[in-house]
């Protein structure tokens, strides 16, 4: 077996998540995605990459479980995290053993303000008060913004503050892996680096691993360990092609 470096984040490490091989179809006759494979490592940040209808959430819904309530179904394939299968598991349960989706588009309660927002992530938890008191202070240490904008209706915040409060959300679950699905969208190319900067600082403190699909490969790039690029092809399928990148601690 192969020493694997803390620094030096590859494939070969450990697979925290390995998707297999996996086929989706909507409404039991749209094939969307085909043959797409993709591994994630513990500790790691990875890209997926591709042009707007490529198939990016389509993937991440498949792998948190969210694609039933879209009538998608992944019909080939497996899906492993942290060594079990979850595809056949509900969305819910997949929650609870640490893999989370942080959805397009920055979805927050309009209405709640963004400390109860952040507060809501922790609803699978059974930890208690306390430990979820702590974890939103070390929120507010990630999000310096958000401590200040915590008592601010998240309707009326900003797009990068929703996208953060977003993100917080999902952190409050205590996630080992979190899904996020284009976060630079619609945000001005310096919030987009804050979020990015905030990404990396958390992977590397507390060694949560990413997932970030991105039409920006430029960024992505620059903060990921490696991607894979949806290609749409031909004949409505897609493949799926694997891109290394030189690490940064090389570069
Ligand atoms: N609920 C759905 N039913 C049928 N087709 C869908 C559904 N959601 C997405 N699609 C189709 O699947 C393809 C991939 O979409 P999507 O995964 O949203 O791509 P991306 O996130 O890369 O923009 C697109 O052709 C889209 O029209
Ligand atoms: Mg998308």
């Amino acid at each position: 077996m192969e020493p694997v470096r803390a620094d030096n984040v590859t494939a070969t490490a450990a697979a925290l998540l390995a998707v297999n091989n996996i086929e989706v179809i909507y409404n039991h006759v749209v094939l969307v995605l085909k043959g797409v494979s993709l591994t994630v490592p513990e500790r790691g940040i990875v890209a997926l990459l591709g042009a707007n209808g490529a198939g990016k959430t389509t993937t991440l819904k498949a792998i948190s479980n969210l694609l039933r309530a879209e009538r998608g179904e992944v019909t080939k394939g497996s899906i492993t995290f942290a060594g079990a299968r979850i595809d056949r598991l509900d969305a819910a349960d997949v929650v609870r053993r640490g893999l989370i989706q942080v959805m397009e588009g920055r979805h927050c309660f309009a209405h709640l303000s963004v400390e109860e927002n952040l507060l809501t992530g922790a609803y699978t938890r059974r930890d208690g008060r306390a430990a979820i008191a702590a974890d939103l202070d070390g929120i507010y240490d990630y999000f310096p913004r958000l401590k200040t904008r915590r008592r601010a209706i998240a309707g009326y915040t900003s797009g990068g503050e929703q996208q953060m409060v977003a993100l917080g959300r999902a952190l409050m679950a205590r996630p080992r892996l979190v899904l996020l699905d284009e976060p630079s969208l619609g945000l001005a190319p310096q919030l987009v680096e804050e979020i990015f900067e905030i990404v990396a600082r958390l992977n590397r403190e507390t060694g949560v691993a990413f997932v970030v699909a991105e039409q920006n490969t430029n960024i992505a790039l620059r903060y990921a360990n490696y991607g894979y690029i949806l290609a749409a092809g031909r004949k409505s399928y897609r493949d799926v092609k694997f891109y290394r990148r030189r690490k940064r601690w090389l570069a």
